[in-house]
């Protein structure tokens, strides 16, 4: 990640209005890259989300083997290795600040006979790897990890792999998809159950490059089985707006009095919308209109108003639909009328910082009035008042964490004294023309 950016304060904003397009999904851009870097031809991507992340991903495939270009008209062209035919890493493949990358690259690796030694920020060198290590271990792989399984690791490949099935401990897109990934090179079936489902990029893009994969239920519980060892055939992939970057205005759209705006193209595959239907139920006005298909993704666009919001209990049984929305919905919390309840919240602790307790910090220095519980945060709003905004001299603490910093950006825009961050450069990783784009809709 770039060096820490100059504390930066985020004040009281004029109405947003107009219209604006939000990057592409993270989630999918990953995924595109990695999957274009397995098939065989030459694959385009459009719409590529060009974060930090995702480019830490990009050189990670170049790494192995992909030629991967971006062309003049934005498109990106990948040039495929070959499943199977990846090249050992001659160095670190450094992930940056990014889970994704690193939890699915750990998968695809771990069936393929070579050596590779994961690195990463300070914010992933404390993220827990063991729940992929599990896993990938009975499949046959190795892997020498830091302290309490973190990075720097490294992984020495099965050599055979053998098909497990794997029933998920934890609801994570992360885990599920590292399995799967590791079972493209490895013989037979390779089968996953979720008890909880979780976001569906990998099996619907999956299918898109060509692969055998079949979903079905086992007890009541969503079952996914991949078959080893069948090529990936290049494919061209649009990839919708990001949703999770699409919620930093959605919020910032509600919250401020006078707002209109339309985010164009946001992807609303149902796995990833729940922050839609939470915000819808506190009395958010959010209308789609022109609802398609874009990339095998349900996409709209959305019509946004700002609208008085009321708190409500949000039910833990949307958590994995809105898994990265929480930040950024505490922030409505915040300002609504009555008291926001949420539980359910224990990954939060384990993302690029620890969200609950970082939003909690925050929002109290900003001036909102809640209390914090092992899984969640309950806040009682202002009723539509403005916040007071962080203390002369004191800032927000964003522990690299981007989504730490674009919620209180928006936390910032309904503040009386504005909310200092103590840095900004993190918003980079996943939504790099944030904060033009914000000075854009307040114009
Ligand atoms: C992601 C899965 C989620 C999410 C992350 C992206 C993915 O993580 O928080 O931002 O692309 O699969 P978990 O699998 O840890 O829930």
């Amino acid at each position: 990640m770039a060096t820490k950016a100059p504390d930066k304060i985020f004040s009281s904003s004029a109405p947003l209005r107009g219209r604006l397009r939000v990057p592409g999904d993270k989630s999918i851009s990953h995924r595109a890259l990695m999957f274009a870097s397995l098939a065989v031809g030459k694959s385009r991507i459009e719409g590529l989300l060009e974060g930090e992340d995702v480019l830490a991903t990009a050189a990670a495939m170049r790494q192995l083997g992909a030629l991967i270009e971006r062309k003049d008209d934005g498109a990106w062209e990948v040039l495929g290795a070959g499943l199977g035919s990846l090249l050992e890493p001659k160095a670190a493949l450094d992930m940056g600040n990014s889970g994704t990358s690193t939890r699915l690259l750990m998968g695809l690796l771990a069936t393929h006979a070579m050596t590779a030694t994961f690195t990463g920020d300070a914010s992933l060198s404390g993220r827990p790897m063991n729940r992929v290590i599990a896993p990938l271990s009975q499949m046959g792989a190795h892997f020498e990890a830091s302290d309490g399984g973190t990075l720097p690791l490294m992984l020495r490949g099965a050599n055979p792999p053998v098909p497990i099935t794997y029933r998920l401990p934890v609801a994570s897109a992360q885990v599920k998809s590292a399995v799967l990934l590791a079972g493209l090179n490895t013989p037979g079936i390779t089968r996953v159950i979720e008890p909880v489902p979780t976001r569906d990029h990998t099996e619907r893009m999956l299918k898109g490059f060509g692969v055998e994969l079949e979903i079905g239920e086992e007890n009541g519980e969503r079952m996914i089985a991949v078959h080893g060892e069948s090529d990936l055939s290049s494919c061209d992939v649009v990839v919708p707006g990001d949703p999770s970057s699409a919620a930093f205005f959605i919020v910032a759209a509600l919250l401020v009095p006078g707002s209109d705006l339309v985010i164009e193209n946001v992807g609303l595959n149902p796995t990833r919308a729940g922050i839609i239907e939470v915000l819808r139920q506190m009395g958010g006005s959010i209308e789609e209109l022109d609802r398609r298909e874009v990339g095998g993704e349900p996409v709209a666009d959305l019509h946004v108003r700002h609208s008085s919001l009321s708190g409500i209990d949000v039910d833990p049984a949307i958590v994995p639909s809105m898994v990265d929305e929480f930040p950024v919905l505490f922030v409505a919390g915040a300002l609504a009328q009555g008291t926001t309840r949420t539980s359910g919240l224990e990954e939060l602790r384990v993302k690029e910082s620890d969200r609950i307790t970082t939003m909690a910090n925050a929002l109290k220095l900003a001036g909102a009035r809640l209390e914090e519980q092992e899984d969640g945060l309950t806040i009682h709003g202002t009723g539509g008042e403005l916040l007071r905004g962080t203390p002369e001299g004191a800032s927000v603490e964003t522990r690299l964490d981007h989504r730490i910093a674009m919620s209180m950006a928006v936390a910032g825009l309904v503040s009386r004294d504005g909310v200092m961050l103590d840095d900004t450069a993190p918003i980079a990783t996943s939504f790099p023309d944030f904060e033009q784009l914000l000075q854009d809709a307040a114009a």
